[in-house]
């Protein structure tokens, strides 16, 4: 195969995006970014200039260029969305593959304002299908694969945990295999503070460190236990150059209705029950969305290969309170609030000690609650018309079958 044809179908598959713009001649550098997009070879100076006139494919050119292709998993659900925000905002010349195959967790509204993006693409198949994802590696040589693609909902995972196992493990040794055969340079996972499983109220002293042996209590964080130990083999056996983040409970925009905190603000603003689950007394560690993205970020750009990170805030909150907060935060009444039936093995309390990426990478969180809190809440005041076709369709249904029975307590 000659260099002309071995570069062919990338510069086509550029073209079909832009190719209205400037016609079929450009070389596949000017692709990659405005600037080079729209300026004459004269002015690129040397460097470019050399580029500009090679028939190197366009994965090489911009390997030259030190410009990341990254496929992001998941990418349309609540973390994975704010994630590619964040990466296309801070790093405008990589190119982001969102691959999300949208479950009911996933929606294609949300990707809205990258969608005209020329350096972001999304692909809708499932990590589970080895061919479409083989494919899409051929397709575009990515640097990164950072997993968020999950069955994420504890309570779903209860009632159905066969699908936790299919997406949560299985996909993820299919997204490892395709690294493995076609080379990367990152696969991340995304894990959660989950797999340590709990940690009693009455110790406050203690905390989830990355040494905490894993100890799971529901379907859905086993199902990540076991991804996280399929990660840590295919380091150890293949060689693959893997991370892992555990990362507890984060909020923000963007946040599936189904969550404590949504699911709250969502019900208060239709003066509907509250139902928190048992005394409401469990502690999560609260961390704001883009605090999270911006752990992975620097993981997957200066983490070790082979480690665990844990990401947290030194948040924690009992349920009642943030529905009480909640509550007092849109002038709702505290009668709203309904304890229910709890939760079946309901962890207790998850606290995280982030002193590891603090210490190696500088990781801080920069938003405190009491503001996350308020812009998550403004968020969703101000974005019904994201939220109101996800709470109307099929989560109907949801809603019932999962609240319908459960009884006051
Ligand atoms: P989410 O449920 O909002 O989004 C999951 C996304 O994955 C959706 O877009 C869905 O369509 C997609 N998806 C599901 N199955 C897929 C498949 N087979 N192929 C391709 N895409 C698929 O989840 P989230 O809250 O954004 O969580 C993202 C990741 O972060 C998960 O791995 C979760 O375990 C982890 N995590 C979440 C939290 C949290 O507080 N939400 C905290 C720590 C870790
Ligand atoms: O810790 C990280 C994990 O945080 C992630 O790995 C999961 O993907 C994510 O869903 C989240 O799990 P939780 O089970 O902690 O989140 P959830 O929002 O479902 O529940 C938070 C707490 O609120 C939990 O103690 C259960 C309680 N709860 C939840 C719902 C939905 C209620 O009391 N009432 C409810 O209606």
């Amino acid at each position: 195969m000659s260099m002309q044809q071995g570069w062919e179908p990338h510069r086509l598959r550029m073209q079909s995006r832009i190719v209205g713009a400037q016609g079929a001649e450009q070389s596949a550098a000017s692709f990659l970014d405005p600037v080079l997009y729209n300026s004459p070879p004269h002015r690129l100076g040397r460097k470019h200039g050399n580029i500009f006139q090679s028939y190197l494919p366009l994965h090489l050119t911009r390997k030259v260029l030190l410009f990341m292709n990254i496929i992001v998993t998941g990418g349309a659900g609540f973390i994975g969305s704010n994630f590619i925000f964040h990466m296309l905002k801070k790093y405008p010349q990589d190119r982001i593959i969102c691959l999300d195959c949208l479950t009911y967790a996933g929606n294609l509204s949300t990707l809205a304002p990258v969608m005209d993006n020329p350096n972001f693409r999304f692909v809708k198949e499932s990590i589970t299908d080895r061919d479409a994802v083989y494919r899409l590696f051929e397709e575009e040589h990515p640097d990164i694969v950072v997993n968020f693609a999950a069955e994420s909902h504890v309570d779903r995972s209860i009632v159905n945990p066969d699908i936790f196992l299919e997406t949560n493990i299985h996909g993820t040794t299919i997204l490892m295999d395709a690294c493995r055969k076609y080379g990367i340079k990152r696969y991340h996972q995304v894990s959660t503070d989950e797999v340590y499983g709990d940690l009693p109220l009455d110790r406050p002293d203690l905390f989830f460190t990355e040494e905490t042996p894993i100890h799971t209590s529901s379907p859905y964080s086993s199902s990540k236990a076991s991804a996280d130990l399929f990660v840590l083999a295919y380091h150890r056996t293949y060689g693959l150059p893997v991370s892992i983040s555990r990362c507890s409970n984060n909020y923000g925009p963007y946040h599936f209705p189904e969550k404590l905190i949504p699911l709250m603000i969502i019900n208060a603003l239709h003066d509907e029950a509250l139902p928190v689950y048992g005394a409401g007394e469990n502690v999560r560690d609260w961390l704001y969305v883009e605090d999270h993205c911006r752990a992975i970020d620097l993981i997957i750009h200066e983490g070790r290969v082979g480690e665990v990170y844990n990401v947290g805030g030194h948040n924690e909150m009992r349920n009642i309170d943030i529905v009480t907060m909640i509550c007092d935060a849109l002038g709702k009444p505290h009668s709203l609030i309904k304890h229910v039936e709890d939760r079946k093995g309901h962890d207790m309390r998850y606290a995280i000690d982030p002193t590891k990426i603090h210490e190696e990478l500088g990781w801080l969180p920069e938003t405190r609650f009491k503001d996350g809190i308020a812009l998550t809440i403004q968020w969703y005041l101000d974005h019904e018309d994201w939220w109101q076709p996800i709470i109307s369709g099929e989560y109907q249904n949801y809603y019932q079958n999962m609240y319908g029975s459960r009884k006051e307590v």
